[in-house]
């Protein structure tokens, strides 16, 4: 939800900022603006609409000697996507500029404090209160003047500042959304989100809330926002690198991402499982043996994609481990009556893990008193740093907004805690434990050779089901979060009306939608209730429904009942849900493909969904 991206130092600054810019557009793309020092002035320029509508703008000052500056791409809370919303925002001299991702809850309130004290508003934005609000306080010093800005604020922030009257000096400060900078010889950075720095430096720290940071060509402060004083950070080293968050040749992010699955998984598992033994090791967890046994519940809390993850371990926790397993969308958790206590592990699972739902209910169910583990990808990102531990899904950057392979990767992180928990409370046998490492070992080289017939006959699909309205989605057992999952990357990337239903459940209402106009998309792996799904299959065929069905391979029921089937190799059961959810990737960014839309960057999305 809107990239910050700033720069001081001794280089150029303006392709500095595009380049973050574009690092970070997954953050949203309503509108994208910059501004630099300009001699004894600040030059500001915005447009609406993508980042290559800005990059247009300023071919004539790409070579701009400056060298600071602060950029953002915008995903629109308050106001419509226009210019005049877009940001840097200033105050009524044009002399210091801001840029801000989250919300500012009492801007209507300020707004109008400030409007009666004569300030000037040009911007429909929440965001404009602060450039006033500061420049009210300012006299000759910024720091000072962010500060007792800052204090009347209410709600979330990461903004960056700087004024004309202290052309050396870029302030930022951090409550409630993400920040990070970025530290090199020479000069210093700024960034909503990793990504942005890469290509400059992996030495990175962390801003937590209520700290404001002060960037200048040699140095870097933070400092405490309450009382001005300095905190004593960590520099910590990220091993992505600037490639990483590249297309490597590949059309879309989506589908090198895609791709990267196998990888990525491997990964995930290398050195945290023995494949002679069967062993599993989580030492991220920090938790003692009679601690880990005294745990009586486990709490799984997250959104989107990665809430489908949680439902399907929510399957392998309950069978493996005989613990109940509760799975909550975040947004509800956090203002539900919650029964947590230290004997319950709550698990946080994002990707990003800068997801304020996500975040809220994990400092819930902290003051509660429950253990707090979470799953996710970004080294350093807020759920990370306020949880106990995090069993870190290896996944490396991820920038399609639509989610793909941290998703493989949070299922087998949530396959290694299964085979762990298992191991210790003794509920999974040996034998059994060392098959289930064997199929988790044997899986990134399957999915490797599978993944381009895959994404073949998916084209073909695809090509039959381009010009859908509608699209049902069916599953059972730990493939009936697939289906969810089906259906929502077919409906984020291709605007396609889609459902996913637990197959049973048809008859209780959905099968009154089937026609020839709403294909179904049913998973039937050779599982436990694979009969089951094929008796549902058959009540759509009986309606004369289109079918598309996704099973194993040499299954000729399927190829007899399916208009159109794609068949995957017969793998361990558990492990179905992995390779299962390859063919839904595919035929949604195929459709998407086809249908001319912008596959990593949807309309109304954002990656990263840092405001409530
Ligand atoms: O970063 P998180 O995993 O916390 O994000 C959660 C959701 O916003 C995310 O999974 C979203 O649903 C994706 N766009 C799905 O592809």
């Amino acid at each position: 939800m809107c990239g910050i991206v700033g720069y001081v130092g001794h280089r150029k600054v303006v392709p500095i900022l595009l380049e973050g810019l574009k690092r970070l557009e997954y953050r949203g793309y309503d509108s994208a603006g910059l501004v630099y020092v300009s001699g004894d002035k600040l030059a500001k320029h915005r447009a609406r609409g993508k980042l290559i509508n800005l990059e247009e703008m300023l071919d004539e000052v790409r070579d701009s000697a400056s060298h600071i500056g602060l950029g953002h791409t915008r995903w629109a809370t308050h106001g419509p996507p226009t210019e005049a919303n877009a940001h840097p925002h200033s105050d009524c001299t044009g002399r210091l500029v801001v840029v801000h991702n989250g919300i500012i809850e009492n801007y209507h309130v300020l707004r109008e404090k400030l409007k009666a004290n004569g300030h000037v508003f040009t911007s429909e934005t929440d965001t404009e209160v602060l450039a006033h609000l500061i420049e009210e306080h300012l006299k000759d010093d910024l720091v000072t003047a962010v500060r007792q800005a800052l204090k009347k604020v209410e709600g979330s922030y990461a903004i960056g500042v700087l004024w004309a009257g202290q052309p050396d000096t870029l302030v930022a400060a951090r409550n409630q959304s993400p920040l990070v900078l970025g530290v090199q010889e020479g000069g210093s950075l700024l960034a909503s989100d990793i990504p942005a720095l890469l290509p400059y430096t992996n030495q990175v720290v962390f801003l937590e809330d209520q700290e404001l940071a002060v960037l200048k060509e040699g140095s870097w402060q933070v400092l405490r926002l309450s009382n001005g004083k300095p905190v004593k950070k960590e520099v910590q080293t990220i091993d992505w690198n600037a490639s990483m968050a590249e297309k490597a040749g590949f059309k879309h992010f989506m589908l090198k991402e895609i791709f990267e699955q196998p990888q990525a998984i491997l990964s995930t598992f290398r050195g945290r499982l023995d494949p002679e033994t069967g062993k599993v090791e989580l030492p991220e967890i920090g938790l003692g043996l009679a601690e880990l046994k005294n745990i009586k519940r486990i709490s799984l809390v997250a959104c989107g994609t990665s809430w489908h993850a949680a439902l399907v371990a929510k399957y392998w926790l309950e069978k493996w481990v005989g613990i109940p397993v509760e799975v909550d969308i975040a947004s509800e958790f956090r203002y539900r009556r919650l029964l947590l206590d230290e004997t319950v592990m709550v698990i946080p699972i994002s990707q990003s893990g800068e997801t304020a739902d996500t975040l809220a209910g994990l400092r819930l169910a902290k003051k509660m008193g429950a253990r707090v583990i979470s799953i996710c990808n970004v080294v350093g990102s807020t759920i990370t740093r306020e949880s106990h531990g995090t069993i870190y899904t290896h996944a490396g950057p991820e920038i399609g907004v639509a989610s793909t392979k941290a998703f493989t990767c949070q299922l087998t992180a949530f396959y290694l805690l299964t085979l762990y928990l298992g191991q210790i409370h003794g509920t999974i046998k040996p034998k059994e434990r060392k098959a289930m490492v064997k199929a988790l070992v044997e899986l990134p080289a399957i999915m490797e050779e599978e993944l381009p017939r895959l994404q073949q006959e998916s084209a073909a699909i695809a090509a039959a089901f381009a010009d859908s309205r509608d699209f049902l989605y069916l599953g059972r057992g730990s493939c009936f979060p697939i289906a969810l999952e089906g259906a929502l990357k077919l409906k984020e990337i291709s605007y396609i009306h889609a459902e996913g239903y637990a197959a049973g459940e048809l008859k209780h209402g959905p099968i009154a939608l089937i026609d020839r106009d709403m294909p179904v998309l049913a998973l039937a792996p050779k599982d436990g209730v694979y009969e089951k799904v094929v008796s549902n299959v058959e009540e759509v065929k009986a309606r004369n429904g289109r079918i598309i069905m996704v099973g194993s391979k040499g299954d000729r029921t399927i190829q007899r009942m399916a208009e159109h089937f794609i068949l995957l190799p017969k793998i361990h059961e558990e492990l179905n849900p992995i390779l299962y959810v390859l063919p839904l990737q595919f035929l949604s960014y195929e459709i998407a493909s086809l249908r001319g839309c912008d596959v990593d960057q949807p309309r109304n999305l954002a990656k990263s969904v840092t405001v409530e």
